[in-house]
């Protein structure tokens, strides 16, 4: 008897983890690089972008009995770089969320003459004819694996207006975006044909986003074109992540000597780039999986993901580490609710201790730079 009661709750808490996603833990996949040439249509060749784009794709490969979130093939992620930054930099962001079963697809650009705004937006429907087209080639990595009528944008910075507008330029192709430290127009790049305003296009649209800020302003994403300002521009229903300790250039990751240039730049404040990496991908899974699943279908309870984020949102926020907030009166109010029935079914954990930005600096020093 006694057994047979000790086996049946076992096995209710393992259907419990396996049933309800923490995404601020490593989901079941291991994810994979591969890096394909993509070859640029002459008709599209136009505002500095080159012949062929080096792809870094990054594909999961799950265990057959893993219970998937998002469900299987994998829904593909656009992730666009940072101005003069590089794919590679933004690696723990791009593993974690492809451990919870996404591709995700990045490029680099070449930095000079730098490509515009526009050509790129422009040149998104033939990068994702292309995935489509590799899903359905049985010699492709993407074969079966991604689910070409499901994609999503993300970005950091420049990448991130741009994910914006791939966005609200294709509702059609798009399903969910979410910004990191987006930066729209700067005095260095005002707004003009080749650089159209994602904020304006955002109002326009209606739509509601997902975004991960810097507490920490400065020259590189000033105040008057940054995320406080595309938030003016977000519909009701979107997401903020304040993340007091972070600076602009906390979010990438270009190895110690690159990264000490970008915080004489763009300041830098008591994150580490392993933090801020942790708490923009557990936001990005959680608002992805919100416009992707919660509002396409009813999960229950003990498969939704949304009680442990919830819960995990109020343990940064007692630590300091996070500002969240839902936009508009009734998706605050529902937030609210959420919040208060996460807290009320276990006490709050810490947030697992990860190194500060001191820590991260003193490693560099230690390895002699990278
Ligand atoms: C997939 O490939 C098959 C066989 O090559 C082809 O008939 C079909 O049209 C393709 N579908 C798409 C969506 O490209
Ligand atoms: C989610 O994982 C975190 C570790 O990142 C842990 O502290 C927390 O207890 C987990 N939450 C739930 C509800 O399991
Ligand atoms: C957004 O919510 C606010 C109240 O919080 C409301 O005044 C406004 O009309 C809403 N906007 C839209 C577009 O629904």
């Amino acid at each position: 008897m006694r057994r047979a009661a000790l086996i049946m709750a076992l096995a209710c808490l393992l259907a419990r983890a396996a049933g309800a996603p923490n995404f601020s833990l490593p989901g079941p996949c291991s994810a994979s690089p591969w890096k394909p040439q993509f070859t640029v249509p002459d008709d599209l060749r136009t505002g500095g972008l080159p012949r062929t784009l080096s792809l870094l794709v990054t594909t999961p490969s799950c265990p057959a009995d893993a219970s998937l979130p998002f469900g299987s093939p994998a829904p593909v992620l656009f992730f666009f770089n940072g101005f003069m930054n590089k794919a590679s930099w933004y690696q723990r962001i791009v593993q974690q969320i492809a451990s919870w079963g996404w591709v995700v697809v990045q490029y680099d650009t070449p930095s000079l003459p730098p490509v515009t705004i526009a050509a790129e937006v422009q040149l998104f429907p033939a990068l994702a004819e292309w995935v489509a087209a590799q899903a359905n080639d049985t010699a492709s990595p993407l074969y079966g694996v991604a689910d070409p009528q499901r994609l999503a944008t993300s970005g950091h910075s420049r990448g991130g207006k741009l994910a914006s507008l791939v966005f609200t330029t294709y509702p059609e192709l798009v399903s969910a975006t979410y910004l990191v430290d987006p930066v729209d127009l700067s005095r260095f790049s005002p707004e003009s044909a080749d650089n159209p305003s994602a904020a304006r296009a955002l109002r326009e649209s209606g739509q509601a986003i997902g975004m991960a800020a810097a507490g920490i302003t400065g020259s590189c994403n000033p105040v008057d074109g940054s995320s406080a300002f595309m938030w003016a521009a977000a519909g009701n229903g979107s997401w903020r992540g304040l993340e007091p300790g972070a600076a602009h250039a906390t979010f990438a990751d270009g190895g110690c000597v690159v990264n000490a240039g970008a915080d004489l730049l763009c300041g830098r404040g008591k994150d580490s780039r392993a933090q801020a990496a942790a708490l923009t991908s557990t936001q990005a899974l959680a608002w992805f999986w919100q416009q992707l699943v919660g509002e396409q279908q009813t999960v229950p309870p003990s498969e939704s993901p949304m009680p442990a984020f919830a819960r995990w949102v109020a343990a940064q926020q007692v630590a300091g580490t996070l500002e969240f907030e839902v936009k508009g009166e009734e998706g605050a109010a529902l937030w609210t609710a959420e919040a208060a029935r996460a807290a009320k079914e276990g006490g709050l954990e810490a947030p697992p201790a990860l190194p500060t930005a001191a820590e991260e600096e003193a490693a560099c020093a230690v390895a002699g730079g990278r």
